[in-house]
């Protein structure tokens, strides 16, 4: 049984409070802690944007986003009218000084609370608006600051941006958010590796031949293309969510589930992954674009059309990543994403060694397939282990393949998995920053990226089409050939 601890009385600050982020996720996210009695009476939560609104405008579009957005089955009337009434509204723009006092006057009501400032802004603002904070002395011990991804476009504009931020705010003030940390199925992973004494010591190259992070989206880029135009895969999904999975996958077993000591473990293994040279980025490194096709049965266009242009930009990008470390010296990590695969799928692939020597060569000349661990991290939440067993029956020894799966929905009867912006809102009030990035940490993920990025942008190479439905380009499937490999592409 989940156990509900209701949550300090916090002020949350939502700048972008008009925005896609905020309605599609955050609203719906702390309505869901609403629901389930975690949030504190005296909580309040304050939109900011540019545009001209009453409070009562502001509600309305809450209202409608909640709506849309929040199953209804989970609509509870009377909570809901609860939950709305918490929301206030103040137009600011965010260069204008009057607002952010404004702002504080409102906050000052209740100088104990915890006061959260999540920016849902282009992050070309949170220099500025961090500056502004600061100047009207909302950057004190109890105000946290929360920072949307992407943070930077490349290694220069992301330390750019944190050492704006870090102008005014303290590090340990600041929360960057990257949501997969907030999925259950991702904490999964910490628990798997670590609260069982069963995988630590199979958990490297003495045993592993190699792992695989797969996050396939069947989605476009759909409403957010403008933003993808300039972004791609590589920096959408790879420099953080993929690079994240990586690090949870690859790290030490920290000292305790204090922020700095798990942060302080990924950091280490950010700082072995070794860079690419030019080589590998003609072999390792693969970037693809979708083109029209269909998925689920319906057809869909390509990437361009949608986007009413031709463009350079990638919808999927695979690679071959080391972590030069005496863990994981020789086992590859193979990392694809992309939009327009056939399902939605994330998962983890554990691939373990060959058996050294058959004992049953006398009987069958079946081999044994290796073990296999497949951390699904959505949809179908589980873990499965892939082990040799006997055919049952007459026949001799013989050898085969069967599953021991793990369920976590059937296992606990979830009927839902929280979304992971339920946990991470509330753990900004709670002061837990475990699932946050450091700055270092992200810092040290652009640098192993941005190597990539510059080779793309100074290169005449496009990237490879694939059929949207089709698991991404020929050459990510001839990567891992070279390599006497294949994808893990038994989804469900
Ligand atoms: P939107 O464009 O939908 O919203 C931007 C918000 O910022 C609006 O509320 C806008 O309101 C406000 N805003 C823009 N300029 C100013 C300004 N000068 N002063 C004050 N407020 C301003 O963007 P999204 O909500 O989609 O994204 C917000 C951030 O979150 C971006 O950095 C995005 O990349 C990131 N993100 C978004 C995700 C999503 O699913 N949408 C997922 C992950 C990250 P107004 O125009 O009224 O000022
Ligand atoms: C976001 C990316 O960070 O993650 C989107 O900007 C992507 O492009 C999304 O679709 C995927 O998140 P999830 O939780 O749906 O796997």
């Amino acid at each position: 049984m989940s156990k509900i601890i209701v949550v300090d009385p916090f002020d949350y600050v939502v700048v972008g409070g008009t925005g896609d982020l905020a309605k599609r996720k955050l609203f719906p996210a702390l309505y869901h802690r609403e629901l389930d009695g975690q949030l504190p009476d005296e909580a309040r939560i304050i939109g900011v944007a540019r545009s001209e609104l009453t409070r009562d405008a502001f509600k309305a579009q809450v209202e409608a986003a909640l709506r849309e957005f929040v199953p209804a089955a989970d609509i509870d009337e009377a909570v809901f009218a609860k939950f709305l009434n918490r929301f206030s509204y103040q137009p600011n723009n965010a260069f204008t000084v009057e607002g952010y006092q404004k702002l504080k006057d409102t906050l000052d009501e209740h100088p104990d609370r915890v006061r959260v400032i999540y920016l849902a802004t282009p992050p070309s603002l949170f220099g500025p608006i961090s500056a502004f904070l600061a100047e009207v002395g909302l950057n004190g011990p109890r105000d946290r600051l929360v920072l949307e991804k992407p943070l930077g476009h490349d290694l220069p504009s992301s330390q750019e941006i944190n050492a704006d931020v870090a102008k005014a705010f303290d590090e340990a003030q600041v929360y960057r958010i990257d949501h997969y940390l907030g999925k259950e199925s991702v904490q999964n992973l910490m628990a798997l590796r670590f609260g069982n004494v069963l995988f630590e010591s199979i958990w490297s190259n003495a045993v592993v031949d190699h792992i695989q992070i797969t996050v396939a989206e069947d989605i476009g880029a759909g409403d957010r293309a403008t933003y993808y135009s300039k972004s791609g895969a590589l920096r959408d999904m790879v420099q953080n969510h993929l690079a994240q999975l990586l690090c949870l996958t690859a790290m030490e077993a920290p000292a305790s589930m204090d922020a700095d000591s798990v942060r302080d473990e990924k950091l280490k293994v950010l700082r072995s992954l070794r860079p690419f040279n030019a080589e590998d980025l003609t072999t390792n490194v693969v970037r693809g674009q979708y083109t029209s096709g269909a998925i689920n049965g319906e057809s869909v266009p390509g990437y361009a059309t949608e986007l009413g242009e031709a463009t350079t930009t990638e919808t999927y990008v695979a690679l071959k990543a080391h972590v030069d470390n005496w863990r994981w010296a020789g086992v590859p990590f193979y990392l694809r994403t992309g939009k327009r695969l056939p399902v939605r799928s994330s998962e983890i692939v554990i691939q373990f060694k060959s058996i050294p020597h058959s004992i049953f060569r006398p009987y069958t000349t079946d081999q044994a397939v290796p073990n296999r661990l497949v951390i699904r991290l959505q949809p179908d939440e589980g873990v499965s282990l892939r082990l040799m067993t006997k055919d049952p029956g007459p026949g001799g020894m013989r050898l085969r393949a069967a599953s021991l799966d793990l369920s976590f929905k059937d296992e606990f009867e979830l009927e839902r998995f929280p979304d992971a912006y339920e946990r991470l809102l509330l753990d900004v009030v709670r002061g837990n920053r475990t699932l946050f990035m450091r700055r270092d940490e992200l810092e040290a993920a652009w640098e192993w990226v941005t190597p990539i990025l510059n080779v793309w942008s100074a290169s005449d190479d496009e990237p490879k089409p694939y059929q949207s439905g089709s698991w991404g380009p020929t050459a990510a499937a001839m990567m891992m050939d070279r390599d006497g490999r294949h994808w893990h592409e038994d989804m469900r």
